[in-house]
This record gives C-alpha cells, structure tokens and sequence, in this order.
C-alpha cells in the first residue's frame, strides 16, 4: 500500500474512533459493560457513615458536564451540596436526604434552553435529567450508591438557597457508600413486549 493510502487508511481509523464506530468497540448483552451497570445500578437508601472522595465527586461531575444537551445549549447547573449548614438546610425541603455524605443538586436554566418551535416546549428539564442520568450512572460505576430524588419541595429550595436564582431544581441525587440493598421495586420492569413496539 503506498504511503499515501496508508496515511488515508489511518486517518479513517482515527475518525472511526473518534466516531465510536470502529467495528472492535461493539458489544454484545454478554460483554456489554454498560449494560452489565444499568442492571446492576439500583436506588440506595442507606448510607455508611463515611465521606466521598472529592476525587470521586469530581469524576462524577465530568461525567455530567460530558452530557448532551439540545443543541449544545446547556442550560443545567449542579450543584454540590456537603456542608453542614448546606445539608441541613437541603433537609428542610425533602424527607429523603437518607443521611447521604454528599448530594449533587441538579437545576435547569429554561431561559438559555432550546425550545421546539413547533409546540414551544422548552428542552431544559430533558437537559436536566440526561445530566442526572450520567450522575446516577456514573456514581453506580464508582461503587457508590445514590438514588433520584423528586419528591422535594422546588419553591422552599430557591428560598433557602438564593445562590439557584434563575434556575429550576429538577432532581436531587444523595450519593455514599452504600450501607443497604435494592429496595423492592429494583429489578421490577415491565416486560419488553410491554415496554417497546415495533412499528
Ligand atoms: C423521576 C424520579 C423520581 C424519583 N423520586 C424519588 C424520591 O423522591 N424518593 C425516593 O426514595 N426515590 C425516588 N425515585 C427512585 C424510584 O423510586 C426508583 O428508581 C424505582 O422505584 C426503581 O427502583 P430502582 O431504581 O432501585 O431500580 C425516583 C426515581 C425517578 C426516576
């Protein structure tokens, strides 16, 4: 081969790479590490009386910052929330905090979002939550524990911590060391039938 295909040749290997289509990268349900987390991963409501290393927070946070957002827009902040004063505080707006050493704090900008033209719905809280899924997932392949929290009271957080102003929590996510199990609904999914049709 001349050195001039050669050089072509490699350079399409470097942009399938740098695609992720290079045919050796792909997977099967048996060697899929990916998949192996997602069945894995499982909400954790108990907590060991230990800290979370900031290296491991700050793997945590790449992994967020790496996610897509509608049209590169990103209108999603978190926030890390570990003090005290912080955590007590977080406590008064939600039940299930579960003693966890740290929580990621996930809010949304609707104003710098993209939004659909042709319904006006604004994209920040999909943003939000892909950003949160990355948080959840990649706690999960650092052996730490956490669990999607919703149900908190959205107007008591903005009160208490004037730092959000302009943005909308979406999810809170405690993360530790695990000190407890999955809880009864891990595991329970609906069937594939149920779940994806093809058309
Ligand atoms: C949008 C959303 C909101 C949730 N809110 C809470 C919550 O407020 N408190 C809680 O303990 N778990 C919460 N969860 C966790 C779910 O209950 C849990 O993911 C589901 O029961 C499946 O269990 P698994 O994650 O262990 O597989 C939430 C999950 C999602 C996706």
């Amino acid at each position: 081969m001349s050195k001039f295909l050669q050089f072509l040749s490699d350079i399409t290997h470097i942009h399938h790479r740098a695609a992720f289509t290079d045919v050796k990268k792909r997977t099967t349900p048996e060697t899929s590490a990916f998949l192996k987390l997602a069945q894995e991963r499982y909400s954790c409501r108990s907590f060991a009386d230990a800290e979370v290393a900031q290296a491991d927070i700050d793997q945590i946070l790449e992994a967020a910052r790496l996610a897509p957002t509608a049209m590169n827009r990103q209108p999603v902040h978190v926030w890390v929330i570990k003090s005290k004063e912080a955590m007590e505080k977080l406590g008064k707006t939600t039940q299930y905090l579960y003693g966890a050493p740290v929580v990621f704090l996930v809010a949304c900008k609707k104003e710098d979002a993209w939004v659909r033209k042709y319904d006006g719905k604004n994209g920040a809280e999909v943003d939000a939550s892909i950003v949160g899924t990355h948080i959840m997932m990649e706690a999960a392949d650092l052996g730490l524990g956490s669990v999607w929290v919703g149900s908190f009271d959205p107007a008591k957080v903005l009160e208490l911590f004037p730092e959000l102003a302009g943005y909308e929590p979406v999810v809170l996510f405690p993360v530790g060391i695990p000190a407890g199990g999955p809880g009864i609904n891990h595991g329970k999914r609906i069937k594939k039938e149920k779940f994806a049709s093809e058309l």
